[in-house]
């Protein structure tokens, strides 16, 4: 018998600790990722743009280097600059030098526009973001003195748009990489949860077996921190079953020091009744004795039942209770031949304990005993639940009424068989407080006779 797992959703529902972590790690890693998203990108941004300046700058003092001035003042390159991208044209980076008086002169790339002056007033190099030929451009200049003590503007640009773009493709890099991670963190983090959350599945499987009564304490190894809730809980069982075994012996002693005394005042009034003159009150003792006598049989049985039937974890095999009780009720009923049908390989079970059990199973067939013609029939099936036991006499049976009353204390259809009327009143007790089911029936086969289904 193996219970189903609880479903996926219940294990990941609303109410589980495996949401709630695998909700936590996401919170965790959304801000992990996104603060290394945010810094990354800030800092290679602030990066490039050193870069770019510094670079720039070396630029606009090589072509103050390579620029001379004719002696009548045109400024003349004397070799191009180092960076071959001032020779290609539009290409985004740009130079101009200004002298007064004469036309500018412009890097090759510069095939229109042109770069303001204002930039270039100071002899320290300054730069600012202006228009320039393609667009925003960084702007770098400085003047310097020429030989005439002219003013020589020194510009150098480039475009703004070459610096993002650079920035940009870092960026969408980043990002794909960065959730690539995310979601490697995010599939890990639900691996540990599966892993760390094991132990409790076991644990509950293993409380289901126990309120099965598949087990009758809890087995297994469990991790450090929940095994000492379950050898709590083992505990605790082994208490209450020692509670209820000393609750059996109080029961059965108790049962024990009253029938003595009660059987000797029942002889005591039979005899009196035999005397005409005390007869009367001897009957009235009589009665009384045997209500008591019943009463006491009944309420003990039924105490019993409930405290047994309250301890988890009793499971009996049918088969190993059966022969006794047949043998025994063999030599009480001479006359009835019992036959028992049960299945070799697979041992049907009943959540109850043993001699609950024999108790229970007892009382059923000695009804049938008493009652059969000739034969009983006691069968025993195997099934998911357990087992089913089926027992079917060839006696007189009992009208759809008398069923339906039956179980009844002291309640007895045919007076004039000996008996206590008890026997299916416990029987019914046991079964309720195991959780058995206990169905009288007619045979199934259309003869006369009763058939008793436990299961
Ligand atoms: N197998 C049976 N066939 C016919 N009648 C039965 C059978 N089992 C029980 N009964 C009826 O149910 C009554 C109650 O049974 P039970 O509680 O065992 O009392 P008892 O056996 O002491 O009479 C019996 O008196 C009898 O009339
Ligand atoms: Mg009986």
């Amino acid at each position: 018998m193996s219970e189903p797992r609880p479903s996926l959703a219940r294990r990941w529902g609303w109410n589980s600790l495996r949401l709630r972590l695998l909700l936590a790690i996401a919170a965790w890693v959304v801000v992990g990722i996104g603060g290394i998203w945010i810094s990354a990108v800030s800092l290679f941004a602030r990066h490039v743009e050193q870069g770019y300046h510094e670079e720039l700058e070396v630029h606009v003092r090589e072509l103050a280097g390579l620029i001379r001035l004719q002696p009548d003042g045109t400024p003349v390159l004397t070799r191009p600059l180092s960076d071959p991208r001032y020779l290609v044209p539009m290409s985004g980076f740009y130079w101009q030098v200004n002298v007064d008086g004469h036309a500018p002169l412009r890097s090759r790339s510069m095939r229109r526009g042109e770069l303001d002056e204002q930039v270039a007033h100071s002899a320290e190099v300054l730069h600012r973001i202006d228009k320039g030929p393609s667009g925003p451009a960084i702007t770098y200049g400085f003047v310097a003195k020429g030989p005439q003590g002219q003013d020589v503007h020194y510009m150098i640009a480039t475009d703004q748009r070459l610096l993002d773009a650079t920035i940009a493709d870092f960026t969408r890099d980043l990002t794909v990489w960065l959730a690539g991670l995310a979601v490697t963190l995010l599939l890990t983090g639900a691996a540990v949860v599966l892993f760390a959350f094991e132990p409790l599945d076991r644990l509950a499987l293993a409380i289901g077996r126990l309120r099965r009564g598949d087990r009758a304490a809890l087995k297994g190894k469990l991790p450090y921190e929940i095994a000492p809730l379950a050898d709590d809980l083992n505990a605790y069982i082994a208490h209450n079953a020692e509670m209820v075994e000393r609750a059996r012996v109080e029961a059965g002693n108790l049962a024990h020091s009253l029938r003595t005394p009660l059987a000797v005042i029942i002889d005591e009034a039979e005899r009196l009744s035999r005397d005409p003159r005390t007869a009367g009150s001897a009957q009235v003792l009589l009665d009384h004795s045997q209500r008591m006598a019943q009463q006491i049989e009944l309420r003990l049985a039924r105490a019993r039942a409930a405290v047994s039937g309250a301890l988890p974890g009793a499971v009996s095999r049918i088969d190993e209770v059966l022969p006794s009780i047949l043998s025994a009720l063999q030599r009480l009923h001479p006359g009835i031949r019992f036959d028992l049908t049960q299945p070799s390989d697979d041992p049907a079970t009943l959540p109850i304990d043993p001699t609950d059990l024999t108790e229970l199973l007892s009382n059923l067939i000695d009804n049938a005993g008493k009652w059969a013609r000739a034969r009983v029939t006691v069968t025993v099936t195997a099934n998911a639940a357990g087992g089913v036991v089926t027992i079917v006499d060839d006696g007189p049976g009992l009208t759809a009424e008398q069923r339906a009353m039956a179980g009844e204390p002291g309640l007895r259809f045919d007076p004039a068989r000996p008996g206590s009327g008890l026997g299916l009143a416990i029987a019914r007790d046991l079964a309720q407080a195991h959780g058995l089911s206990l169905t009288l029936s007619d045979r199934s086969d259309g003869l006369a006779g009763l058939q008793v289904r436990l299961a």
